[in-house]
């Protein structure tokens, strides 16, 4: 029986001698000494034997069982070091090596165009807010002195939602102006108000200089004793900081329903200088007379006021609202040709910027 045990020692020895490396090991060590392994039946073998040899017979059986179990643990941990070693051969890395920088990408250019405006306006203490872009028809037209079926309303080319109307605010629509934060912010603010409210706005129309989804940024000065010097001065500083200390803005009477008087505005062309002929005498080709249009201002209208709860008698101000794209389609050396180009997500036109 012991003899039996230590010739199967030997043999399991000698095999694991020649194991190279853990998976041949685990496979040995299961065939070996697995429960259903020679070695393993032979030791039941051991309560068979007469009780007065079975007492030495075990512990000797035992010793042989343990010094193999020795065995596989040490080569296991010689197997183990060895393939960590090699690993530290093959693998290794020198921290020291500068790193790969992550591509990062950069924010898009009506993004920066919006960092850029809002940081020009707060400079001069005008906060930055957005309105919401699904609205009701009060806060889009009705508070801004355009009753339902006025005919003004037709210039905005509407997208309405397709849900019940509200029975004191009207319909539901996707904002086609900024205008909308008006009344919205005179709700919300404490007076004065001197808000640059910047949002995206949605109308019906595509061609070169129009897309579905634009953006507009309005500025919106409530405060007392305000005139039109005060709104043609914050309209002359951002023209000189965001387009150059050369660019002048005019004021060109017009009408919208929510200011009075009102206003286009528009900045001095950057290629001719206001004067409409380039050296040669030509016509500038970009602005014909000297002066591009930039958007809508004026004085906020008094139901505009009313309608946002504020006393007319006591308090005014005025308002402007522009789009983001075409102010900075303007900027001098950004010679987009189609403003749809800015929303294709075409990289090669986007990382120009
Ligand atoms: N909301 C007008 C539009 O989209 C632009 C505008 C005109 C805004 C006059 C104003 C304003 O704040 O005073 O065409």
């Amino acid at each position: 029986m012991i003899d039996k045990l230590e010739a199967l020692r030997s043999r399991i020895a000698s095999a694991l001698a020649g194991v190279k490396n853990l998976h041949e090991l685990e496979a040995l060590e299961v065939a070996e000494l697995g429960r259903k392994s020679e070695f393993m039946l032979s030791l039941k073998g051991l309560g068979e034997l007469p009780p007065e040899q079975r007492r030495s017979a075990g512990q000797k059986a035992n010793e042989i069982k343990s010094g193999l179990e020795a065995a596989f643990a040490d080569k296991r941990q010689a197997l183990q070091e060895a393939s960590a070693g090699a690993l530290a051969e093959t693998e290794w890395i020198d921290t020291t090596v500068p790193g790969m920088p992550p591509p990062a990408g950069h924010l898009h250019l009506t993004t920066q165009a919006i960092d850029e405006i809002t940081e020009i306006f707060s400079r001069i203490g005008f906060y930055r807010v957005r309105h919401p872009e699904v609205d009701w028809d009060w806060y889009a037209f009705e508070s801004l002195n355009m009753p339902p079926d006025h005919p003004a309303r037709d210039e905005w080319e509407t997208f309405f939602i397709d849900a019940p109307p509200h029975p004191r605010l009207g319909r539901m629509v996707l904002t086609p102006h900024t205008s909308s934060g008006q009344v919205r912010e005179m709700e919300r603010r404490p007076l004065p108000i001197r808000m640059i409210g910047i949002s995206k706005c949605y109308r019906r129309q595509m061609d070169v200089s129009h897309v579905p989804m634009f953006h507009q940024f309005e500025g919106l000065l409530i405060d007392k004793g305000i005139s039109v010097t005060h709104l043609k001065g914050v309209l002359d500083y951002f023209a000189r900081t965001y387009f150059g200390p050369d660019r002048k803005t005019r004021l060109r009477p017009f009408h919208f329903r929510f200011t009075e008087p009102s206003f286009e505005v528009d900045i001095s062309c950057g290629i001719c200088h206001g004067t409409g002929r380039l050296e040669a005498g030509v016509k500038c080709r970009l602005c014909k007379d000297g002066w591009l249009e930039l958007g809508g201002a004026g004085m906020i209208h008094p139901n505009v006021l009313t309608a946002g709860k504020i006393d007319p008698e006591q308090w005014g101000g005025f308002a402007f609202g522009w789009g983001v794209e075409r102010t900075m389609m303007m900027k001098a050396g950004l010679q987009i040709p189609d403003i749809r180009e800015v929303y294709k997500s075409d990289f090669r036109f986007l990382r120009q910027f």
